[in-house]
């Protein structure tokens, strides 16, 4: 790519991670935007509760599932940020403990 054209940030939209508004920019994955937040810990493996988070950033891998908007499974890298979309992440729910 041979491009001289600057980068422009998209428009600062607000985004509910976790219940709280955060701030975006319009284009951004919703990985990208998690990051930048701080949020490297996108969910934890089912039985050792181990932390997953952006591995392949192209929708192979689903460690960065998150839920959008009521939708489970959402893989974070693939899905750009909207204004008002309420993210939940899996990494908050406890760990699973198996019966014994
Ligand atoms: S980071 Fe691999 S699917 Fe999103």
């Amino acid at each position: 790519m041979n491009s001289n054209k600057p980068v422009v940030p998209g428009a600062v939209i607000t985004v509910f991670v976790d219940g709280q508004p955060v701030q975006a920019r319009r284009g951004q994955t919703l990985a990208a935007a998690l990051l930048a937040l701080g949020h490297s810990v996108l969910r934890r493996t089912r039985h050792s509760g181990k932390p997953r988070g952006l591995f392949c950033a192209m929708g192979i891998c689903y460690d960065c599932v998150v839920t959008v908007n009521g939708e489970t499974g959402v893989r974070a890298c693939m899905k750009r940020v909207e204004d008002g979309m309420q993210v939940i992440s899996p990494a908050q729910f406890k760990r699973y403990e198996p019966r014994k």
